[in-house]
């Protein structure tokens, strides 16, 4: 976003925690400098270290990084561990009646889960999985709202060491069947409707449409009741979650799993072809939520941690069903939106819920600053101690408005940048050791090699030169692979710099104080509210319409959702008269809200006779993204095969 890139670009206002948070911090900038130092002095010894410190081994490690196999990267190779038996059973002697989860669903209710109930709901949900037929290794797709039976699902699968995909429950059949038919899953878990936007989403049905569609490999389907609508159920293939869980035992042993066991796939689009399975593992995985959790997020042992995002996403992974768990938090899942009755949603869950640390995306905030400060300022929000944000970056504009309406400037803010691929935070403040910056994600975190590259792989050292984004040592929660696609791991990670580099698909440049500042993707991959979404894969959608011919998708600046998605569509029929035919875009929207999901629906369409490409037939996309800005079209369009097209791509004609 251009604006966003020059508003950063002369932002210098730095701000540092109060002395009060700095002295109860769990990491002070001393401790940060003793880490930093250690970190660089033996990178896989931190890494060991750390591991041996944070994580209960069944069976402890002794091996390290192993890069034989590189770029294939494994750690702790042959230590044994299960990671539910690491969020939960290791709690119970101290914290047994600590509250896990408070969860509150969009209808108002709400509930308090503690440490020893959720160890055995997470049980008894493990056995009735084991007693469906699931194993060690299996695949299991979970299509959920957020509730907390997400959470033990996603915890039972680990306890037995099934392999979890989690498919956000705002994405469509057709991208559920994608999935189910990529990870061949033998059981998915769902539920008859989830609450959101004020009415309910009908998961179950959208899973019975893809299991119509094929998914052979699907034996079982629970069902959770959590709307109580009526479902269509399938004798001898599905089962009521409450009729799978009745009369199993309250214990269960934890399968214990070698530390490179596969603990899930999540998929996430790139530039090219389907959304890709990334493949995490069990120990390095869990690792860095634990520490990222205190590192970042200075959790402490009476805070009510937030995290809004939902378990679909990867931060809904380490930051709600992994991460809280790990370290004994307390956490608060909701499973509404945030403007849902208003928008003073979030602020009225905060005060009732007493929150003290809260985690969403610029966009959220956006849309709340925009929606007036009475919301807020209608609700106690002095329970607040910590502020952070994910997923894209923010505006100086709406990180002021978060300091000082949302955290009365008392707040520091963690802007965290990092990725599916990454499993937590990379580049992100410690946030009573160091200042932080409006827009700026501030620095690699200890043990984390984030640097900037220029086309030939060479270091940027000159500050404010953008670049690359590459990591260049392996970490433990990296990414091991894309599942059942190896070959696009390589291709998509490692390729671009010889094997040397993890090539993140971020530019980025570092100021004069070495602060990162991220500048968008390097790929066609857009960010639409935080979400990454291909291109392509909105293009493929478009074309399998049986009316398009052609369609080319690029991102606009949007004041909300960071990006909009804008699509150029070339009929196989007369393009409408004035380039407007208003029921078919709305016929084209939903159309792609089918073909994936109602987020990748396109803001506008906009029809033309042709796509302007050059003589090789590849399409213009600078020239397009030029257009949909609104912008002055200032390159050479001599090339082009038919200039008189320009006028239809800007609506003029
Ligand atoms: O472009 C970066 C952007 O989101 C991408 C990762 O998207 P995803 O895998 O869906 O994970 C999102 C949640 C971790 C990155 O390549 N991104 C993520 N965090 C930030 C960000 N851009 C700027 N600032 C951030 N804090």
């Amino acid at each position: 976003m251009s604006t966003t890139i020059d508003s950063t670009l002369n932002e210098k206002r730095t701000f540092t925690a109060s002395s009060d948070f700095i002295t109860k911090a769990t990491v002070n900038a001393e401790k940060l400098a003793i880490l930093r130092k250690a970190a660089a002095e033996d990178h896989e010894g931190f890494w060991g270290d750390l591991a041996k410190e944070h994580i209960s081994w069944h069976k402890p490690f002794a091996a390290l990084l192993n890069s034989n196999r590189a770029p294939h990267y494994s750690w702790y190779d042959d230590g044994e561990l299960n990671v539910s038996y690491n969020c939960l059973d290791r709690h119970l002697s101290t914290r047994g009646d600590k509250t896990a989860i408070i969860f509150e669903g969009e209808p108002g209710d709400t509930t308090h889960i503690t440490y020893s109930e959720l160890h055995k709901n997470v049980c008894v949900f493990a056995n009735a999985l084991k007693n469906q037929g699931v194993k060690k290794g299996d695949r299991v797709i979970i299509y959920m709202p957020m509730i907390p039976e997400a959470v033990i699902a996603m915890q039972a699968c680990a306890r037995i060491g099934a392999i979890h995909s989690v498919v956000f429950g705002g994405f469509s059949a057709e991208s559920l069947k994608d999935r189910i038919e990529d990870t061949a899953a033998k059981i998915v878990i769902t539920a008859d409707g989830g609450n959101r936007g004020g009415g309910v989403i009908d998961l179950k049905k959208a899973a019975d449409a893809a299991l119509d569609k094929g998914c052979a490999s699907v034996e079982k389907v629970i069902v959770y009741q959590r709307t109580n609508t009526d479902v269509t159920m399938q004798t001898g293939r599905d089962i009521f979650w409450n009729d799978a869980i009745e009369g199993m035992p309250e214990s269960c042993e934890p399968e214990w799993v070698n530390s490179e066991h596969p603990l899930f796939i999540l998929y996430t689009s790139g530039s090219t072809g389907k959304p890709k399975g990334i493949q995490h593992s069990s120990g390095g995985y869990l690792l860095n939520s634990i520490v990222t959790m205190q590192w970042v997020f200075d959790i402490q042992d009476n805070d009510v941690f937030w995290c809004t995002a939902d378990v679909g996403w990867i931060t809904g992974h380490s930051y709600v069903a992994y991460g809280p768990l790990a370290t004994g938090a307390t956490m608060l899942m909701f499973e509404g939106a945030p403007t849902v009755p208003d928008a003073g949603r979030f602020w009225k869950v905060c005060q009732d819920h007493k929150v003290t640390i809260f985690y969403t995306a610029p966009t959220a905030i956006r849309a709340l600053m925009k929606a007036g400060d009475d919301f807020p300022n209608a609700y106690n929000l002095s329970s607040l101690r910590l502020l952070g944000t994910v997923g894209e970056p923010i505006n100086p504009e709406a990180w002021m408005w978060y300091h000082r309406t949302i955290g009365k400037e008392k707040c520091p803010i963690v802007d965290t940048w990092w990725q599916t691929e990454t499993g937590a935070h990379m580049i992100a403040p410690i946030p009573g050791a160091m200042a932080t910056k409006p827009g700026s994600c501030t620095l690699p975190l200890p043990g984390i090699a984030a640097d900037i590259v220029d086309n030939d792989g060479n270091i940027i050292d000159e500050p404010n030169k953008g670049g690359f984004l590459v990591i260049k040592k392996p970490w433990p929660s990296m990414v091991r692979t894309v599942w059942g696609d190896d070959d696009r791991y390589q291709k998509t990670y490692w390729a671009e710099f010889d094997n040397k580099y993890y090539v993140a698909g971020d530019n980025v440049r570092k100021d004069e104080d070495g602060y990162f500042w991220i500048m968008g993707r390097t790929d066609d991959v857009l960010n639409v509210s935080g979400h990454r979404l291909g291109t392509m894969e909105i293009e493929s959608a478009l074309v399998a319409h049986p009316r398009v011919a052609e369609a080319a998708v690029v991102g606009r600046p949007h004041e909300v959702k960071g990006e909009a998605i804008f699509a150029y569509v070339v009929l196989r029929e007369e393009r409408p008269e004035s380039g407007i035919n208003e029921e078919l875009t709305k016929e084209l929207r939903s159309w792609v809200g089918e073909q994936i999901g109602a987020i990748a629906k396109p803001d506008d369409i906009r029809y033309a006779d042709n796509l302007p490409k050059t003589r090789s037939g590849k399409i213009m996309r600078r020239l397009l993204k030029v257009i949909a800005r609104g912008d002055e079209i200032t390159q050479d369009t001599s090339t082009l095969e038919n200039e008189a097209i320009l006028d239809q791509l800007q609506g003029k004609s």
